[in-house]
């Protein structure tokens, strides 16, 4: 990795670096984050940010930057889909364009996970990756997720229901 990168918690001044973010690497995005759509806004960025707070009081979405050693937004993760009975949520992910291929997101999943296990309480995370989503499904195995199986037709993007690979992380599977 070019960079060491960390994870942290949104901040209101955030909203210009995640937007550059977004617009260097709108296309590869697009293809796999519903939010990224055709007219995604800076007002877009903004309502994200601000919203965050919330979404985490409501244990609806712990919400992360991924930043590198100058405070840079290089993209974001965060765990949704949260059961805390169960002590399980989803991880998901996305590295801006220009800092792809580098490990940025196989390393802010390790830090996000690590995270979720010491101080979210969690015991088990899942990532969920389009069969045709290899890089994803590279960063799951990486970070050493378990490929438990295939979930048809679990995701819709661009207008058609994905199959999915369903990986899982415990504690113990995580990779250094
Ligand atoms: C998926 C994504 C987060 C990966 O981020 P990243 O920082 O490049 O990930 P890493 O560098 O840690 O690892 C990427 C792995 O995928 C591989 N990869 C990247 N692009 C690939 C492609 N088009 N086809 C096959 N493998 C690919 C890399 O070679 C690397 O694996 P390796 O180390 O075995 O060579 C990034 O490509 C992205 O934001 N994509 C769009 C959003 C998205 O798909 N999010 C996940 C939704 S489930």
């Amino acid at each position: 990795m070019k960079t060491p990168v960390r994870i942290r918690n949104y901040r209101p001044e955030d909203v210009e670096g995640i937007y550059s973010a977004v617009m260097a690497s709108r296309r590869e995005l697009s293809q796999w984050m519903p939010w990224c759509h055709e007219t995604y806004s800076r007002q877009d960025t903004s309502g994200w940010v601000s919203s965050r707070p919330s979404a985490w009081e409501r244990n609806e979405e712990w919400s992360f930057l991924i930043i590198d050693g100058d405070d840079t937004v290089v993209g974001g993760c965060g765990l949704h889909r949260l059961d805390l009975k169960n002590r399980v949520a989803e991880l998901g992910y996305w590295v801006r364009t220009p800092s792809t291929r580098q490990g940025v997101a196989t390393e802010a999943t390790r830090r996000l996970c690590q995270w979720a296990f010491q101080d979210g309480g969690l015991e088990r995370i899942e990532i969920l990756a389009s069969v045709d989503n290899r890089a994803s499904q590279r960063v799951a195995e990486k970070a050493g997720g378990v490929r438990e199986g295939v979930l048809r037709r679990r995701i819709r993007l661009g207008g058609r229901s994905h199959d999915c690979i369903l990986y899982s992380i415990l504690k113990e599977d995580l990779r250094h």
